[in-house]
């Protein structure tokens, strides 16, 4: 491109795809990197029995009207004003696993925007993936020569705490050596960039981001071989995340309680008594494949629905799940052999992204970084189809003596609530606005 081409133009005019590579962290470190928490909750114990959904007909969670919704806000698509000029070129360091990768991403084209410079293709790290990944990016292939035969000037901002102004202690760096590079700093309040930098976030974010064109690929080959259609269902039900939660569990087969057990740390030790159950209480413990079951069936979604299990490797318990849901199928049975014994475990991370992105049905177990990325992305595609279930409500109702019917009927309503109000996949971000319908 043209030296004296605009940022905003160049995002605006060729849509550039900067293909992601695929270097995910393992799903514990996602665990790790985001504690468990929960979307608020209300709590109503179920009273009426006229208004229960089995007497009232539909009893399928997705037939349920919806109050109020999030969508993809229309102001970020209108004209933004150029740059009024040229500060220089600025590469945006990634590191870490994918959300971590993509986060950093979108913030630091909201960085370039705002510093009026020219986007040159990100540097991520993690190089041992790249050989997937070649030609991840098709950005600023004209450079000046005399820019780009030179390493940028490095600059820190990821130790700054708190909110810094971009302008202020980046642009002098900039117009200095007309070349920087940086890791924008997690602290940054997002909602006080101008609206230019907001749109050029989100533009850059939700419109020009790709998965690199071999997972791409990859991922439309298993989409296709999925029958439709079909929910999918990300389970998170593996050892480290268990030991991780310090949450105790009945009934667990030895094997996977001795599983759990190695991969507990020191101060990962078990919750006991009192402080267990609050701990439970709160949302905090994973819920298991059988009570995952539970609750999609309390939901009414019918057990012969073609579910495609996205999770990783080390499911335990899962006969808990497949008993009773039997149309599963997952990359191994999808794929073939030869394919999947080649894949990376990031790679196999990034298809069940795309598959869960395309599905008619989403449902996450737990609200991790993953489920954040594909929610936000649903959204934004319009598939409103899309519920994390509630720990908390299931460890409640439990925890005062609810089981069978009684305990189906308090998921329903609990959830119904949820979904009607369009809660439960939390988009803070600028880019999605709330609905009344
Ligand atoms: C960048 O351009 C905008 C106009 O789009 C202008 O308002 C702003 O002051 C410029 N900022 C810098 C740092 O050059
Ligand atoms: C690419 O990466 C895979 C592991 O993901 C490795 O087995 C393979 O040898 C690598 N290929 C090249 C050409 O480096
Ligand atoms: C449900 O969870 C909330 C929040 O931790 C707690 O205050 C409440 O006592 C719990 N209710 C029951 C029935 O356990």
């Amino acid at each position: 491109m043209s030296s004296s081409a605009s940022a905003a133009a160049w995002w605006a005019r060729s849509r550039v795809r900067i293909l992601l590579p695929v270097i995910f962290l393992a799903p514990a470190l996602y665990f790790l990197l985001s504690p468990p928490s929960s979307p608020p909750f209300f709590f109503t114990l179920p009273t009426s029995r006229e208004e229960s959904p089995s007497a009232s007909g539909s009893r399928v969670i997705w037939a349920q009207r919806r109050v109020a919704e999030w969508r993809s806000c229309g102001w970020w698509r209108a004209a933004m004003p150029a740059p009024s000029r040229r500060n220089g070129y600025i590469r945006i360091d990634c590191y870490g696993g994918l959300n971590q990768l993509r986060r950093d991403l979108c913030d630091g084209i909201a960085v370039v925007r705002l510093l009026n410079a020219t986007m040159v293709l990100p540097k991520f790290e993690v190089a041992a993936y790249w050989n997937e990944s070649r030609g991840y990016v098709e950005v600023v292939k004209d450079m000046p020569e005399e820019i780009a035969s030179k390493e940028p000037f490095k600059v820190d901002c990821s130790k700054r705490k708190g909110h810094f102004d971009y302008v202020e202690t980046v642009l002098p760096a900039l117009l200095e050596h007309q070349y920087i590079s940086l890791t924008p700093a997690m602290s940054q309040r997002r909602d006080r960039n101008p609206s230019y930098a907001k749109a050029s976030y989100c533009q850059g974010c939700y419109n020009a981001l790709r998965l690199n064109k071999n997972v791409e690929t990859k991922a439309i080959e298993l989409l296709q071989a999925i029958p439709k259609p079909f929910l999918s269902l990300h389970l998170r039900f593996e050892p480290d995340m268990v030991a991780y939660s310090r949450c105790v569990y009945t009934g667990l087969s030895s094997k996977s309680l001795s599983a759990i057990e190695a991969a507990r740390g020191e101060d990962r030790k078990a919750l006991t008594g009192e402080a267990a159950l609050l701990w439970r209480n709160r949302g905090k413990c994973p819920l298991t494949p059988s009570e995952t079951a539970f609750i999609l069936k309390a939901l009414g979604i019918p057990t012969d629905t073609n579910i495609y299990l996205a999770a990783g490797d080390g499911l335990m318990e899962l006969e808990g799940f497949t008993s009773i849901y039997k149309n599963i199928y997952t990359k191994s049975s999808l794929l073939t052999h030869d394919d999947f014994e080649k894949m990376h475990g990031n790679t196999k991370a990034a298809l069940d992204y795309y598959v869960s992105v395309s599905s008619d049905a989403y449902v996450a177990t737990f609200f991790g970084n993953m489920d954040k990325m594909v929610t936000a992305m649903r959204t934004m595609q319009g598939h409103q189809k899309t519920l994390v279930l509630s720990r908390r409500a299931y460890a409640n109702y439990t925890a005062v003596g609810l089981s069978g019917e009684q305990l189906a009927m308090a998921m329903w309503d609990a959830h119904r609530e949820e979904y009607i109000m369009g809660r439960g996949s939390a988009l803070p971000e600028q880019c999605f606005c709330e609905f009344k319908l």
